[in-house]
């Protein structure tokens, strides 16, 4: 059983300044809904309860979102305006939000390392909110919380890029399993390689299932990549021994981290009548 989601929410979202210069990248709303409120509600399509949140500095206000508004909540009371919180005022009902700080920006193998205190000695998923999801069945942790339960080991989840963008993406190498055409067995992961040496095209995106082994993992990853510790070299220690599975999940995914993406994401919302 999954029981806990992992966000890594310290990052400073430099490529949305001025926006959040004081603002999370993850409050950003796609329409009128935060990037993380959709993170949780996909951890929650996948019976997740638990949100462990790793913040950094100027990120109160994703606390503040998981939370009662006092004023503004008695202010609206009674009119028209109370359904519009109806959502999140659910979120918090069902969910338990537990935060820790990320001091230092280190990357996200070393964000995901922060996170230890809050999930302990068990398998995780990790969420990162800037990669937003949509599918028609099951939220695409859910998916891929059925391929853990099969394979009993880390699974990522990955989606064909053109060429070109494989120096934005940790990529894979891997082989297809028991007959299918979605479930690979990974033999190597290179993290943003250019375009002439990666393996394939077969890109990461912000979904993990981990096992509790990646903390001792990270905790001796020398920085990668950037300088930064990177979760793509901690897994491929794991890949080593045959322990990660890399799905192809069903669904769209926006890249919200980027401008395109984000506007590509409201527009599709839009369309959807998704307010
Ligand atoms: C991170 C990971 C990368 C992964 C990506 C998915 O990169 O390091 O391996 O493909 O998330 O969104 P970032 O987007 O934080 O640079």
């Amino acid at each position: 059983m999954i029981k806990k989601c992992l966000f890594p929410a310290a990052g400073y979202g430099t490529r949305f300044l001025p926006a959040t210069k004081a603002t999370p990248k993850e409050m950003l709303p796609i329409l009128t809904k935060p990037l993380i409120q959709y993170g949780v509600e996909e951890a929650l399509e996948a019976d997740i309860y638990t949100m462990a949140i790793v913040t950094g500095r100027g990120k109160r206000a994703l606390e503040d979102h998981f939370d009662r508004s006092y004023e503004l909540e008695h202010q609206i009371e009674d009119s028209s305006k109370e359904v519009l919180l109806s959502e999140i005022r659910s979120l918090i009902k069902q969910c338990t939000f537990s935060y820790t700080r990320q001091v230092d920006m280190k990357g996200l193998g070393h964000a995901i390392l922060t996170g230890k205190t809050l999930i302990g000695d068990e398998p995780f998923a990790v969420l990162l909110a800037d990669d937003l999801c949509t599918s028609v069945g099951d939220g695409v942790l859910g998916q891929m919380i059925e391929v853990y339960e099969k394979y009993q080991c880390s699974v990522v989840a990955i989606e064909e890029i053109p060429m070109e963008q494989t120096d934005r993406y940790g990529v894979i190498a891997g082989n297809l399993v028991d007959g299918t055409d979605d479930t690979y067995r990974v033999t190597d992961m290179v993290e943003k390689p250019d375009p002439k040496d990666a393996p394939t095209n077969m890109a990461i995106i912000g979904r993990y299932i981990l096992t509790p082994d990646i903390f001792d993992i990270l905790e001796s990853t020398k920085p990668g990549k950037g300088g930064e510790i990177q979760i793509t070299d901690a897994l491929l220690e794991q890949a080593k021994q045959g322990k990660v599975i890399a799905y192809k999940f069903k669904g769209k995914r926006f890249d919200c981290g980027s401008v395109d993406g984000f506007v590509e994401a409201t527009n599709y919302f839009y369309n959807q009548g998704n307010m």
